[in-house]
């Protein structure tokens, strides 16, 4: 398989870096006044601005003609197509069938998806209006009140999310709670606030034999047995699954299952039943307008030229930073409080995506792939490490995020929101020269010798990357649309690694190897031979707790 770096635009972006490293991007503005103009891309509800990058005209042509190299185009086709593109485990990828709401048939082994599709997100409807308008009632004949999602992972991250991003759509009655640790003090949490008689349990795991979410899910239900009988709990507890069969050893009546398939990755799962929690809190309107935004990205990305299309620009100015700059990790910073789960849903997406290290032939990719991700509300970052995104010393691209319409009537607070993330993004390009930084503190009327001592403190290098991404309001819509933005991105950034970014084989060895160890701290097992220092700490936990 061909390296990305053995692509004749990889040696020509290599070259634009030597040439452009050094120049400061206020020089690019004052150049040419159309420049916030020409980097800025508008989808649907969502609008970039990418004009403080450190691109020009022929880095951009050079990271399209990358894409072209490394056959982006037809990757593209191949997933909307249902091709098995997730070639360690024999998978198509398929979670724009998930939102294909033009429901044009997409086929997987000869049959078309759409219909199995269709069938699951009409039982959603159907169970999420009978909890929703109080017709489905607890076994004591309550309405639901409360509803616990337990899962782990994609299994939880993505609705979890969802339903803080959109709280304000939410149904008031409903309280939602997520668990996922398997640290009992998060389940135990939850359960002090909720009663067996109004709430619903949702087991969402994709395989059903993720050990976090099982040992929870049992947890709950001895909890409910406490005082709901084995007849009430078909309508306390539903599943969401690919697994029928594990779904039924559980108990749970599998005509309360909500099915996915395999072709549905864990992190791209939340427009499948493991959206459940969402249709619930939203309402099946919005989850509906929610795929709408989605679908809408997904058109633009198959069909939008390279050169204007808002994932693939993305995720090629991506590359270049992680590829030529060596800036290896990307903040993502939501202005907005509602937000703050995003942060760590971009971060399974991206980093469980790419952070990989063969080929799809096996072959060690002889470059950098997926970065760190990482972030908070802007805000708060501003207040916490911004610092060091101002004035250290890495190239941290970033993802500024906000909404333009307000988002509370309290008078005052979103305009003070805005002007910072504006001002964020003005500071992290333009920065402060010595020339400047020393006229101020010449204006405090400051000492000579005292200004020439604070000079290179009071100096910001700027010409750090920003992309403003504005979405017109925060709604199930835009959401829609910005997931289905990053998923995108992150598949691009695959696609010129050559790396598959659909598996997850990373995540199995500490699994593995967790088996043994549980049943050595239960004295189930003998001491089996590790290293040293995990035998220690093995027999340090057996005497503290199995004296
Ligand atoms: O261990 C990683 C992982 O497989 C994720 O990819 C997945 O989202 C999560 O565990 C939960 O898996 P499941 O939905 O099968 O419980």
């Amino acid at each position: 398989m061909t390296h990305p770096s053995d692509f004749p635009a990889w040696k020509a972006l290599e070259q634009d870096y030597a040439n452009t490293q050094n120049i400061h991007m206020r020089q690019w503005f004052e150049e040419d006044p159309s420049r916030a103009e020409r980097y800025w891309i508008e989808v649907g509800g969502i609008r970039v601005d990418y004009s403080k990058n450190r691109i020009n005209d022929n880095i951009l042509n050079n990271l399209v003609a990358l894409a072209k190299q490394a056959k982006l185009p037809e990757r593209m086709k191949q997933m909307f197509h249902g091709d098995k593109i997730n070639q360690t485990e024999n998978r198509a990828v398929l979670h724009v069938a998930l939102r294909n709401r033009t429901n044009s048939p997409i086929e997987v082994d000869g049959e078309d998806v759409m219909p199995k599709v269709n069938a699951v997100l009409r039982k959603m409807g159907d169970f999420s209006h009978a909890v929703r308008s109080g017709e489905w009632l607890g076994y004591t004949n309550q309405v639901i009140t409360d509803v616990v999602n337990i899962g782990i992972g994609g299994s939880d991250l993505g609705p979890l999310m969802m339903c803080t991003a959109l709280k304000s759509f939410g149904h008031p009655r409903l309280k939602m709670h997520f668990v996922s640790n398997v640290d009992g003090s998060q389940l135990r949490d939850v359960l002090e606030k909720v009663h067996p008689e109004t709430t619903l349990f949702i087991i969402a795991s994709k395989t059903f034999t993720t050990q976090e979410t099982i040992t929870n899910a049992n947890t709950a239900r001895q909890w409910f047995l406490q005082e709901g009988s084995e007849a009430d709990i078909a309508k306390h507890f539903v599943a969401v699954s690919t697994n029928k069969k594990a779904v039924a050893e559980f108990g749970i009546d599998t005509e309360h299952m909500f099915e996915f398939w395999d072709w549905v990755g864990g992190r791209y799962s939340l427009w499948s039943a493991i959206g459940l929690p969402i249709m619930l809190y939203l309402g099946e309107e919005n989850f509906i307008e929610m795929l709408n935004g989605a679908h809408l990205m997904d058109n633009h990305f198959i069909n939008a030229p390279l050169e204007h299309n808002l994932p693939a620009l993305l995720g090629l100015i991506g590359i270049w930073y992680i590829n030529f700059y060596g800036g290896g990790s990307h903040v993502i910073a939501p202005y907005d409080q509602h937000l703050h789960r995003l942060p760590k849903f971009i971060q399974q997406l991206d980093m469980e995506s790419n952070g990989k290290q063969v080929q799809m032939d096996g072959s060690h990719v002889a470059t950098e792939t997926g970065p760190i991700i990482w972030g908070e509300t802007g805000i708060n970052g501003q207040h916490a490490f911004f610092q060091l995104l101002h004035q250290g010393t890495h190239v941290t691209p970033i993802d500024l995020i906000a909404s333009l319409a307000k988002r509370s009537n309290l008078p005052g607070h979103h305009e003070i929101l805005l002007s910072n993330v504006f001002a964020q993004a003005e500071a992290f390009m333009r920065g402060k020269t010595p020339e400047e930084a020393h006229a101020e503190l010449q204006a405090q009327g400051l000492p000579e010798q005292e200004i020439e001592a604070l000079v290179p403190h009071k100096t910001f290098s700027g010409n750090r990357p920003t992309n403003m991404i504005l979405l017109d309001k925060i709604n199930p819509r835009n959401m829609g649309s910005l997931i289905a933005m990053y998923e995108h991105k992150v598949f691009v950034q695959g696609v010129i690694w050559g790396v598959n970014s659909f598996d997850q084989w990373g995540v199995e060895l500490g699994k593995q190897l967790a088996k043994t160890i549980l049943a050595e701290l239960n004295g189930t097992i003998d001491p089996q031979k590790h290293d040293a220092s995990t035998s220690r700490l093995i027999r340090l936990y057996r005497q503290a707790n199995c004296a």
